[in-house]
């Protein structure tokens, strides 16, 4: 039996100083937990130049990637350096040398996840990533185990913090959009490339982790239907509140007969949706279960010490399992086939927001496109502020399919008494 346990940790920017924090800090609690002394032993990083404030000793630092695989010493690697093949070839080359790999790198888990939890199970290694969706929520852990014997039918939540940190800051506090990501990058929250955040792309990577392990299915990304946070046009925020609704980036999955369907994009969610009071940094995801029925998850999303909890979480686990020599012993490849669901098969309310002609019967004439399609309408609303250029309406559908959806759009905007379809949003609700 082992009496001490080494990391390598690789990275220590925004999650990994939270790390060792949290394992300096606790030190007593964890080691009465495991009944072990856990040491960090050596940390990559980049600038090895670089002031840090860390009870660290700086000679454990280093830039040499080999120095911390090849330590025969180190039994866990801590991936938390971000970036996809150079993380993706570190945690390779640790579960290759028999070593468990913790990650909070969602880039690698979306793209690579299925074959490198397929040689975590061959090397016999653990392979955790608690810390790549919701941040200090225990989301993974709660789908694998907590939910274990339910089936999962469909999930929807607030899974990028940036994001939403943006979106609550522009709604609240009245700040620009780059003021709130400035903000946002500030305080840890956003990708190294903040682009991933506000296109959608790093809550699309959190989705397929979720989605896979929901429904467990292989999922890809190119099967995510992503808008980003560059698709809400000005006024649409406060508009979206004077009709009772909020604006959430979303992300949502669901599966049944016809296959699955996994989307991130602005919802327009009814104020009384507990997600629509979900704000900051804080994430949010409800899961529905067959026999659970709905139950949501909610914490922070993003941040040094809550996303260092989940890592330090996984840390224990494994640790765990390296004491009792049961490492690497889950099954993980998917039960069922990957079919994505056609758009005539995903079924949504939306919100459109059109700049027609101030013109006698223009009204009627969009209406009629509405039917023509199949598609029937819950409110129309003439926007009450004059615009120079034209009249303003909003539509609010009742459910609809997506491509009827995309067929009203095509044809709304070859309407020559359409000036501009000026936004348009899937609104979360049943009717
Ligand atoms: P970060 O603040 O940018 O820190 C990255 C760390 O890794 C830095 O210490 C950097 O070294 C080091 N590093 C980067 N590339 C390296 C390389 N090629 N070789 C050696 N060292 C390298 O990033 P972070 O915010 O902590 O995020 C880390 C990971 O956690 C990412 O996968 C991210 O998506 C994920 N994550 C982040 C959060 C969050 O709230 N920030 C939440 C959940 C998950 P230097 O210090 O020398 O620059
Ligand atoms: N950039 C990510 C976010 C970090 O804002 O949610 C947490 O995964």
């Amino acid at each position: 039996m082992k009496n001490e346990i080494n990391i390598g940790l690789l990275g220590f920017g925004t999650v990994g100083s939270g790390v060792a924090k949290i394992m300096h800090g606790h030190q007593q609690d964890l080691q009465h937990k495991l009944g072990v002394q856990v040491s960090i032993k050596k940390v990559l990083v980049k600038d090895i130049t670089k002031s840090r404030d860390t009870e660290l000793a700086s000679e454990i630092f280093t830039n040499n990637l080999e120095e911390v695989l090849n330590d025969p010493s180190i039994d866990l690697i801590i991936e938390v350096m971000g970036g996809t093949n150079g993380a993706r070839d570190a945690i390779e080359r640790a579960l290759l040398a028999g070593k468990g790999v913790v990650t909070a790198n969602k880039d690698v888990m979306a793209e690579y996840g299925q074959e490198l939890l397929q040689l975590a199970d061959e090397m016999k290694c653990d392979l955790f990533y608690e810390a790549s969706v919701g941040g200090g929520i225990p989301l993974i852990r709660t789908m694998e185990d907590g939910l274990a014997s339910d089936r999962i039918s469909a999930l929807t939540g607030i899974v990028n913090g940036t994001t939403n940190f943006i979106l609550t800051k522009m709604k609240h506090e009245n700040m620009t959009y780059e003021d709130a990501l400035a903000e946002a990058t500030r305080l840890g929250f956003a990708e190294a490339d903040p682009s991933a955040d506000v296109d959608g792309i790093d809550a699309a990577r959190k989705m397929v982790i979720l989605a896979s392990l929901a429904f467990s299915t292989e999922v890809q990304l190119d099967d995510v239907f992503v808008r980003g946070l560059k698709e809400i046009q000005n006024g649409d925020l406060e508009l979206a509140d004077g009709f009772g609704y909020t604006v959430k980036l979303a992300g949502s999955a669901e599966k049944d007969e016809d296959g699955i369907a996994v989307a991130v994009e602005p919802v327009l969610f009814p104020n009384s949706h507990p997600l629509a009071s979900v704000n900051n940094e804080y994430n949010a995801v409800y899961i529905y279960g067959d026999a659970v029925g709905e139950t949501m998850l909610y914490g922070p999303g993003a941040g040094s010490l809550p996303t260092a909890t989940s890592v330090t979480a996984d840390i224990v686990a494994a640790c765990r399992n390296l004491l009792l020599g049961m490492n690497g012993k889950r099954l993980h490849s998917p039960q069922h086939e990957r079919k994505v669901k056609s758009d005539g098969k995903r079924f949504a309310r939306y919100f459109h927001r059109i700049l027609v002609k101030d013109e006698v019967g223009v009204l009627t004439k969009l209406t009629a496109i509405y039917s023509n399609h199949g598609a029937s309408l819950a409110t129309v609303v003439q926007h009450p502020d004059k615009k120079e250029s034209g009249a303003e309406l909003v539509f609010i559908t009742h459910r609809m399919s997506r491509q009827q959806h995309l067929d009203v759009m095509e044809e709304l905007n070859q309407t020559p008494e359409v000036l501009e379809v000026l936004s348009h949003y899937r609104v979360e609700g049943e009717k």
